[in-house]
């Protein structure tokens, strides 16, 4: 299929067609006939190709941005272990006028700002509310709009269960210039500093990372808990801890052994980590009886038993102490 774009908008659209593999053109207006000699749309099918240009109208590529504004840096910041921003994060700190930063971002980071930088705080705005995501794409937009040079600067990688995609979006439909800087995100730094390879050639040759937050719904879990369960490898649950009695649950009663090793890793690669180690019939109990906080990790699979050999970080933060 291919595709011609003016400005953001269709202005021509040649499709393959999939049944009979003839070219299939239209016009400026996408349900117009043809323009270039190939065939029109066929009678009868103009509700699939709607659909494909729907489709196509909201995957598709955005506007040029606005000239005059200035440029939004949306930035990982890392796990928590404030050595793990990237070299091009710090340069996106050190050149912005504006930071808009996470709730769980290590704030000596900001000191690598220029003095006079405005920083925004974009978590709670008080003990219970946090700020809406409108409200931080509005202030990301505005703050664009004015000219500045804009960080958002974002928990572990921004495209990770981060809302970055969300916050992309927005600005492109404002048409503001944007670049993305992967962070290293805590489903990979924090297992590491617990001492979990995620995956290793004799163990575990797939990864999933899978959100906990949403795997309790009123209407039925958006989780596929069967193919989880039933998958090999190693599984990494981000906002997990709440749910941990549902999660473990549910991966047991879809199969999964529960012998599984099962790790949980609050604040990880931080001086306030803790891992709590057992199987998934225990891991409840067991992170219960540590009263384990958020932020924390939950990794399911065979990789765990590396842990006890391989834990390094703690014995590293006891000889820093
Ligand atoms: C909203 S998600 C953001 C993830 C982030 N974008 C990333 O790539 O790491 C927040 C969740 O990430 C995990 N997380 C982030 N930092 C962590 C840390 N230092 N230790 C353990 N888990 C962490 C926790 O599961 C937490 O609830």
């Amino acid at each position: 299929m291919r595709h011609e774009w003016t400005k953001g908008l269709v202005r021509r659209l040649v499709f393959l067609d999939p049944h009979d593999q003839r070219v299939v053109d239209i016009g400026g207006n996408p349900m117009a006939g043809s323009t270039n000699g190939a065939s029109p749309v066929p009678a009868g099918q103009r509700e699939r190709f709607e659909w494909i240009v729907a489709g196509l109208l909201t995957d598709g590529p955005r506007e040029s941005p606005i000239e005059g504004c200035g440029k939004v840096f949306i930035v990982g910041a890392g796990p928590g272990d404030p050595d793990l921003l990237t070299l091009k994060g710090k340069r996106c700190l050190e050149a912005a006028d504006v930071v808009v930063y996470d709730a769980l971002v290590d704030k000596r980071l900001l000191d690598l700002c220029r003095p006079g930088t405005t920083l925004i705080y974009a978590g709670k705005r008080d003990s219970r509310h946090s700020r809406p995501q409108e409200e931080i794409n509005a202030i990301l937009i505005s703050e664009a709009r004015a000219g500045r040079t804009v960080t958002r600067l974002k928990g572990g990688d921004p495209f990770i269960f981060g809302r970055g995609g969300e916050e992309a979006l927005a600005l492109a439909e404002a048409r503001i210039a944007f670049e993305v800087v992967p962070g290293v995100s805590a489903g990979i730094a924090v297992p590491a500093y617990a001492g979990i390879p995620l995956t290793h050639r004799d163990i575990a040759s797939q990864v999933t990372f899978v959100t906990g937050h949403e795997c309790v719904k009123r209407d039925g879990s958006s989780i596929d808990w069967d193919s989880l369960a039933r998958s090999p490898g190693t599984l990494v649950f981000f906002m997990g801890l709440k749910n941990l009695p549902h999660i473990a649950e549910a991966l047991v009663a879809h199969s999964r052994s529960p012998e599984t090793p099962t790790a949980v890793i609050q604040w990880g690669t931080t001086e306030h980590q803790v891992t709590v180690i057992g199987t998934l019939a225990d891991i409840v109990e067991r992170v219960r009886a540590a009263a384990l906080e958020p932020p924390a990790l939950v990794v399911v699979g065979e990789v765990v038993r590396l842990a006890e050999a391989l834990h390094w970080f703690a014995e590293f933060e006891a000889a820093r102490r």
